[in-house]
């Protein structure tokens, strides 16, 4: 089974990074020197996928811009021996093509993955949210794609969550443990309480799943009341004979869908990165010293009201 296409959902408003959201879309906020989104596309490419079709809104053009050739600033850097400093992008782009599709109304996840269907045929494709970064020795990616390749089924990944953070995702009930990290799922609850959760397991922004989940959905959309949701398209997938299973992803997961999520996920970037981490690392020890100006109030600026 081969998996060369994903979809990327990223038409959402970014409600939680208002007003910065406004006029630059929240895929494109920075962890350390590249935008969140480039993140998900590295590990599309090490996963072999090679057609991203990106599901957008209004505002979002930064986004195609990003991915296209800029041949001004190519010329620049050439000119200058800098290329390195747009590090993969080239290599992306000979990897990989881009598909734009629009979602003009923002309702739901499953309708924002819908508007892409004629894009996928009668093959097993990919989903990454790119709220999800994940940093991870094999790619996130390609551990699903080796269980689907196995099973031949759709897959979904999961993380360990404490039971009060189940109402935050949809969390997996298990039909069958077939290895310490891998479950068949027999239903997912979206957002369930935390007394009402199936299981500890939660899915997190990476998927493998069968072109029959369109006609799920289409199904699914027919009773749907204001809301198209991915998950109600994967339970209505698997009444109808689609066996879906659940991988522990191994890595490190951060979700940036939120201003915490984001700050988090950029300091234990920078503390990783050999270049960052000693300047990150001694601002954070150091209360009184020379690199921080947070605490060392003859370092703040103030301004005095004469
Ligand atoms: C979506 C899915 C949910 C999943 C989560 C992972 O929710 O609906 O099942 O657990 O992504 O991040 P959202 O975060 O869009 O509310």
């Amino acid at each position: 089974m081969d998996v060369k296409k994903t979809i990327i959902p990223a038409a959402g408003i970014g409600t939680n990074f208002l007003p910065f959201t406004k006029s630059v879309p929240k895929e494109m906020l920075p962890l350390l020197n590249k935008p969140a989104l480039q993140y998900v596309i590295e590990e599309g490419v090490s996963s072999k996928i090679e057609q991203f079709i990106m599901v957008t809104s209004r505002d979002k053009f930064a986004i195609a811009n990003h991915f296209d050739s800029h041949s001004e600033l190519e010329a620049w850097l050439k000119e200058e021996n800098k290329q390195d400093l747009v590090g993969n992008l080239e290599k992306i782009r000979r990897a990989a093509t881009f598909t734009y599709v629009r979602q003009s109304e923002q309702i739901g996840l499953g309708h924002a993955v819908w508007v892409a269907r004629h894009t996928i045929g009668k093959e097993y494709f990919g989903i990454m949210l790119p709220d999800d970064i994940i940093i991870s020795k094999q790619p996130a990616l390609t551990q699903l794609i080796q269980v689907a390749r196995q099973e031949k089924s759709s897959v979904l990944a999961v993380q360990e969550v404490p039971a009060e953070l189940a109402p935050h995702y949809g969390m997996i009930a298990v039909k069958k443990q077939i290895t310490p990290n891998l479950f068949q799922v027999s239903q997912i609850i979206e957002k369930p309480s935390q007394k009402d959760t199936p299981s500890n397991l939660a899915v997190i922004g990476r998927y493998v799943l069968s072109s029959k989940l369109f006609d799920a959905l289409e199904e699914t959309n027919a009773y749907a009341v204001d809301e198209l949701r991915l998950t109600d398209g994967i339970n209505s997938m698997m009444k109808n004979n689609e066996k879906v299973f659940a991988v522990k992803i191994s890595g490190m997961r951060y979700d940036i869908g939120n201003p915490i999520g984001w700050v988090k996920a950029i300091i234990s970037m920078a503390l990783q990165h050999p270049h960052y981490a000693p300047a990150i690392k001694a601002f954070l020890n150091e209360k009184d010293g020379i690199n921080s100006f947070i605490y060392n109030q003859a370092k703040n600026i103030s301004h005095e009201q004469s």
